[in-house]
């Protein structure tokens, strides 16, 4: 392609540093990040940063683009997906592939013809809905050949997606095995749907009924169980969209007794209350059901310490986009509420108008939450979350003075309704760059349905260093097995 870009005058921020420099691009890679670069020739686009920063576009660890869900389709498939998520700073997510009937293979498949319209980087993690041998061979191969690295084992959705104890150690097994990480969707999909009954019983049929039914203490009770199997197992573990207090202090008690536990708080579990749940509209109480729940308040602000912290580590959007049509399903029977908000477009926006804006973390703690911690985990850095020389091109400019308006008017999603729907705050993406291409610039995208790419994802990343050595002096302090005389009676 040829194209060379120079940023000029801008504050390039990486999650080791931030420093005052010039970044140079040349064929969607960086290739120098110094002081005083100068413009070589007629032929470099300059772009002036001064005043604003540089930083790797984001990467979502959690969407579901084009996915099959609740006997509908998410709206947002891997072009239109791609459009919200340059728009708003992101230029890499990692989707979730659904097998199809149990099969690996078949979704995959499935998944790989959805991302053909892609528009910028993407890679997959793969639920594992079923257990037989077949399945387990097949992870092999999604992790030797299609550069797959974690699979999702969700404990809810009961009677569709939803595994066992049995099969999630199956799962913990097979993944420590290979080196990939497993993940968990972690409710006690049982007892929602007793708590789904009990709403029912009570004549709660509407989207308040969604909160009431699956309590905090059906995420804590799940994640405190799937910690303790990790632990058995002894493999590292990540919970998705952590949107409790009592979820995050499992994860903060395993953190403190030296267990690998990573949590991914999601945008609206970070910012959005439960009251909304309660709106006396049907159009704008469905929009905000998403599984787990969004919380009371104050959750949102634990989560945000936690973050701040370092108890959780990295930041998701769970963007499982269903228009007001879609919604509407389940407008008598809270159950068929297709379940899932958006965010894809949001995240990078709110993370820095309520985080960074109001002095709870630091701009390379910034980067650290939206990008390079995910590229780390899934062992895609430096390639990806940072700009060093080598790295892929993605990168945003951001400018700390101007405001944003958030709302279904002007987002780039297909929905016809936005959760964060007039949503103002501080610090706007003014420039998108996907692997050396300006894509998002003045308020216009610029993209083309096929130019994203599929990017691989090894196993065996810094989450499993070590692994094998604790797994030894765990055999070592068993000691040898006692040798016993049997005396008949
Ligand atoms: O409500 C949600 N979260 N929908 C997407 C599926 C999932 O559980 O991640
Ligand atoms: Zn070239
Ligand atoms: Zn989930
Ligand atoms: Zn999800």
């Amino acid at each position: 392609d040829g194209t060379r870009i120079l940023i000029k005058g801008g504050t390039v921020v990486n999650a080791h540093r931030a420093e005052e420099a010039d970044v140079y691009i040349e064929d969607g890679v960086v290739v120098a990040v110094r002081p005083n670069i100068p413009v070589g020739d007629d032929n470099v686009r300059v772009i002036d940063a001064t005043g604003k920063y540089v930083m790797p576009g984001g990467i979502d660890p959690h969407t579901h683009l084009a996915m099959e869900f609740m006997g509908t389709v998410t709206i947002d498939d891997f072009f239109s997906g791609h459009a919200a998520a340059l728009a708003g700073g992101t230029t890499m997510h990692i989707d979730f592939v659904i097998p199809v009937g149990g099969n690996l293979t078949a979704g995959l498949e499935s998944y790989r013809q959805k991302a053909a319209k892609a528009a910028m980087d993407y890679g997959f993690h793969m639920a594992i809905t079923k257990w037989n041998d077949e399945v387990a061979r097949e992870m092999e191969v999604m992790v030797k050949e299609h550069g797959i690295n974690s699979f999702k084992f969700f404990m809810a959705y009961k009677g569709s997606l939803m595994v066992t104890d049995d099969l999630l150690l199956q799962g913990l097994q097979k993944c420590k095995s290979l080196g990939a990480l497993a993940m968990v969707h972690a409710e006690n999909g049982d007892a929602v749907a007793e708590g789904q009954k009990r709403m029912f019983d009570l004549g709660i049929t509407g989207p308040e009924g969604h909160a009431l039914s699956r309590p905090p203490i059906l995420e804590g009770e799940a994640t405190a169980r799937a910690i303790r199997l990790a632990k058995f197992i002894n493999t590292p573990l990540y919970v998705v969209h952590v949107m409790s207090i009592d979820a995050m202090e499992e994860i903060a008690k395993a953190k403190r007794e030296g267990q690998r536990v990573i949590g991914e708080p999601v945008v609206s579990g970070l910012v959005l209350d439960d009251s909304l749940l309660w709106d006396p509209d049907f159009t704008i109480a469905s929009k905000y059901v998403m599984s787990p729940p969004i919380r009371e308040a104050g959750h949102g602000k634990a989560l945000q310490a936690a973050l701040s912290s370092g108890i959780l580590q990295l930041v998701g959007t769970d963007h499982c986009t269903f228009n007001s049509t879609q919604k509407a399903f389940g407008s008598d029977d809270f159950r068929k509420i297709p379940n899932g908000v958006n965010g894809l477009e949001e995240r990078m926006h709110i993370i820095w108008d309520s985080m960074v804006e109001t002095g709870k973390i630091s701009v390379t703690d910034y980067v650290r939450v939206t990008s390079t911690e995910c590229a780390k985990i899934f062992n895609i850095y430096p390639r990806k979350g940072a700009i060093l020389e080598g790295s892929d091109a993605d990168i945003i400019i951001l400018n700390p003075e101007r405001s944003f308006v958030m709302g279904a008017h002007t987002h780039h999603s297909r929905s016809n309704t936005n959760v964060y729907e007039g949503r103002k705050g501080k610090g706007l993406v003014e420039v998108t760059i996907s692997r050396g291409r300006v894509v998002w610039e003045d308020d216009i995208l610029n993209i083309a349905p096929g130019s994203g790419r599929y990017v691989r994802m090894p196993p065996f990343g810094y989450v499993f260093d070590g692994i094998e050595k604790s797994d030894a002096a765990y055999r070592a302090s068993l000691r040898a097995p006692v040798q016993r005389r049997v005396v008949a009676a």
